[in-house]
């Protein structure tokens, strides 16, 4: 079967490279929208009008599934895609309800963009399942522009990170898909105080539901 997967640069690619580990029948189709990123500093409709034609090209293009590997598209516009794309979406979210059930602190950090961060989805999902639990937002809005161009600055993702370990946080979730190159270096600063979570894990087993069912 040809799925889509579609994000705004190489966070998607990470996901591209996790489904095919898993699933290596499976043929993908990666987009991206490179010359608009990035996505996290743009509104709803910004958002909108951008990711519908290229969804639309997934699905002239073939592709019976397609998952939407970019948490700021998925937590500001997915009920929106999801009535003009005529193919199940599949979306990716920062794990909130996941870390909130881990963490023995009651303090957890999400990393993630301005825009997924100030999206209803984020805070509904804030409301419901993190209640109790002190959630930190550290500023990563510089990140994934970093990590598209290659110029990584290491010291800001160690200040940062030891910033939110030295706060409490035991549970870090990465709610980009950026940051998942990047999740290695988080994890060797943290050195044990902090858990790293996102979630390609939980989205390939949704994947696999779907698929069952489109056959
Ligand atoms: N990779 C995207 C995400 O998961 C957004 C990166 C960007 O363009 O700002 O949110």
């Amino acid at each position: 079967m040809k799925i889509g997967v579609f994000d705004s640069g190489i966070g998607g690619l990470s996901v591209v490279r996790a489904i095919k580990k898993e699933l290596p029948d499976l043929e993908i189709i990666f987009k991206n929208d490179k010359h608009n990123l990035p996505y996290g500093s743009k509104t709803s409709d910004q958002l909108f009008n951008l990711s519908k034609p290229i969804l639309e090209s997934l699905v002239e293009e073939g592709c019976r599934v397609i998952v939407i590997a970019c948490n700021t598209v998925s937590t500001n516009i997915i009920d929106d895609l999801r009535k003009v794309i005529n193919v199940p979406l599949i979306a990716m979210e920062p794990m909130v309800k996941p870390a909130s059930e881990m963490t023995k602190t009651n303090i957890i950090a999400i990393c993630a963009t301005p825009a997924t961060l100030s999206s209803g989805r984020y805070n509904y999902l804030k409301e419901e399942y993190a209640k109790g639990v002190k959630v930190i937002e550290p500023d990563c809005s510089s990140w994934s522009s970093m990590i598209e161009n290659n110029e990584i600055d290491h010291d800001n993702i160690k200040n940062l990170t030891n910033k939110v370990c030295e706060e409490g946080a035991d549970v870090i979730v990465l709610g980009c898909t950026h940051y998942h190159w990047i999740e290695q270096e988080i994890i060797d600063i943290a050195d044990g105080r902090a858990k790293i979570i996102q979630p390609e894990k939980p989205v390939i087993e949704q994947l696999k539901r779907v698929i069952e069912r489109q056959t």
